[in-house]
């Protein structure tokens, strides 16, 4: 089946044969623009050798111009995909995740200089480099400044009402959770004499999907985006698009349906542009996001990340193997990939969709060491990742080696290459700007240059110390494809404080042996065949101790 027929299939499941005459002068908008643009395809599965960097344009380096000077120093680093969080023109009040123009770079991020110009030259330089880009895009809300949401307040007759989700009552879609618990109170708000829906802040109102020109439209956004040679999206809040009256408005088949329509489009106009899921929910409902390999590339594994702290914190090997075992992450379609990560720009999450009560209230009570990185009432910690290790660089280094030799893709959060620290003035000045106590605004402060470019001059400062520890296996996970394409075989080691396993791809073969306590292990087997590519804290003279922390990555001869 083409792509353009499975588009007209999977429609007409979702809308029926109503919006015919819609349908058909899409599918032409889409062969026309294909036609017009030409845009080559991308190299396939290119997300599944990457590193992956993401940053706020202006926090990292203040705008585009800014960014494309610090190129260097990310190449340098080791990193060969940027994530960039939200850029589009937004009021700012959710960090941009609050789009009013999807068209449109925020202005002080160009630096006064047209749009075109800077981001096309951005792209290019980035690309030059063998750096790939991908993008935020909010598709389930925007901002309440978006023109749609102007018009739809106005009055109920307006063309654009249908946009978003309206009810003479706040008693619609009770069975939908609050995602901000503890920020927010309801899923509406009240304008005018109606309430209109909002899963996330109220100034964010949903978009209607059972609308199909918002989805039209929203594809449109992509393929603006796609003929500009981004590398692809990342799809914020991706399960919450379709609502339904007695249903958890969450995961619906119809936001699958949506998806598969996405991906189609995008397969259509520019293949191998990735859409990366984000959906915290457990791996079974995150699978699905992946469909038979029509909906999004990747996904974010959501459940591992907090069984790393678990695991670190229970010195236990347990948790980490037990999450990826089958039993809790179901095989992915081939060419998926997960997407891994320590720390991002949200709060280390504690979704009750995802971790037991007993997990979240065990992680909790170990890591939210100050009252202030609290989120959501206990449902998640704000904290930079170098604060959680209690800024212990072996600790640190561990997790890292941990993320990077595991499979999946592996995102690394600008700062944290450094150790950067909770930024509290940058909190405290986002309150007063957002009017909401967010204290994910911990998490992202401002890199000083100066002061950073100090640090990584003096080899006993922090900084220096995460960054080239965290440098050295970035270069060295770049050189091996079986990182990110290999297969896993875990190690018994009869000592739980041992994550051991093999990575392989075809005939090569890493080992990873990890020491998750605080005291010294030794390896009882035979480790004659290795040849050690780096480690920390260990000693090795054919057999291996790892002290406190300590790990070695070593390739088989
Ligand atoms: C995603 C983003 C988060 C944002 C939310 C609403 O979860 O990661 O930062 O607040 O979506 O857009």
């Amino acid at each position: 089946m083409s792509l353009l027929q499975k588009i007209e299939n999977i429609w007409t499941q979702i809308y029926g044969n109503e919006h015919d005459e819609m349908l058909h002068s899409f599918v032409a908008e889409l062969q026309n623009f294909k036609q017009t643009h030409a845009i080559g395809p991308l190299p396939q599965e290119w997300y599944r050798e990457v590193t992956v960097y993401s940053l706020y344009v202006d926090l990292f380096n203040h705008n585009f111009q800014g960014l494309e000077d610090k190129l260097d120093y990310l190449q340098e680093l080791g990193v060969s995909c940027l994530w960039l969080l939200p850029i589009l023109d937004s009021p700012g009040r959710d960090a941009g995740f609050d789009i009013k123009d999807y068209r449109k770079i925020r202005p002080d991020l160009l630096s006064h200089q047209p749009q075109d110009e800077v981001f096309d030259r951005f792209l290019q330089r980035a690309h030059e480099k063998g750096i790939r880009v991908i993008f935020d895009i909010a598709i389930n809300h925007v901002s309440e400044e978006h023109p749609w949401f102007a018009e739809a307040r106005k009055s109920k007759d307006n063309a654009y009402r249908n946009y978003f989700h309206w009810s003479p009552t706040d008693k619609k879609y009770e069975d939908a959770r609050i995602i901000f618990y503890g920020i927010e109170e309801s899923n509406w708000k009240k304008e005018g004499d109606e309430y209109f829906f909002h899963r996330f802040f109220d100034f964010q109102p949903d978009l209607n999907y059972e609308n199909p020109q918002v989805f039209v439209e929203m594809t449109r956004n992509l393929m603006y985006w796609m003929s500009k040679g981004v590398d692809g999206f990342r799809a914020d809040a991706i399960p919450y698009l379709w609502k339904e009256e007695g249903t958890a408005c969450e995961n619906h088949p119809n936001t699958h349906r949506i998806v598969k329509l996405f991906r189609a489009a995008v397969d259509f106009i520019r293949p191998n542009t990735l859409l990366l899921a984000e959906a915290c929910q457990q791996p079974v409902e995150v699978v699905k996001y992946f469909g038979d390999g029509d909906e999004c590339h990747a996904g974010y594994h959501f459940p591992l990340m907090p069984q790393l702290y678990k695991a670190l914190e229970l010195q236990s090997a347990e948790p980490i193997v037990h999450t990826l075992s089958q039993s809790i992450t179901p095989n992915i379609p081939e060419g998926s990939q997960w997407f891994t990560f320590l720390r991002c720009h949200d709060e280390l999450s504690l979704e009750l969709v995802y971790v037991t009560e007993e997990d979240r209230k065990y992680i909790h009570d170990h890591y939210c060491k100050n009252p202030e990185w609290n989120f959501r009432l206990g449902q998640g910690i704000s904290a930079r990742f170098a604060e959680l290790m209690d800024n212990n660089v072996d600790k640190i280094a561990l997790m890292y080696s941990i993320m990077l030799s595991l499979p999946g893709t592996p995102v690394v959060y600008y700062g944290d290459e450094f150790g950067k620290q909770n930024d509290h003035n940058f909190y405290k000045e986002q309150i007063q700007l957002t009017g909401k106590d967010d204290t994910r605004f911990l998490v992202r402060g401002r890199i000083d240059w100066e002061q950073l470019e100090k640090e990584l001059a003096q080899p006993e400062s922090l900084s220096y110390q995460v960054y080239h520890r965290l440098s050295r296996m970035l270069k060295i996970r770049s050189q091996y494809p079986l990182f990110g394409r290999g297969d896993i075989q875990w190690m018994n080691t009869q000592k739980k404080q041992l994550l051991m396993y093999q990575r392989s791809l075809e005939n090569e073969k890493i080992l990873v042996v990890q020491n998750l306590s605080n005291q010294s292990v030794v390896l009882e087997q035979s480790s004659a065949q290795w040849s050690i590519l780096t480690g920390h804290n260990y000693e090795f003279n054919n057999q291996l101790s790892l002290n406190a922390y300590g790990f070695v990555w070593a390739i088989l001869k």
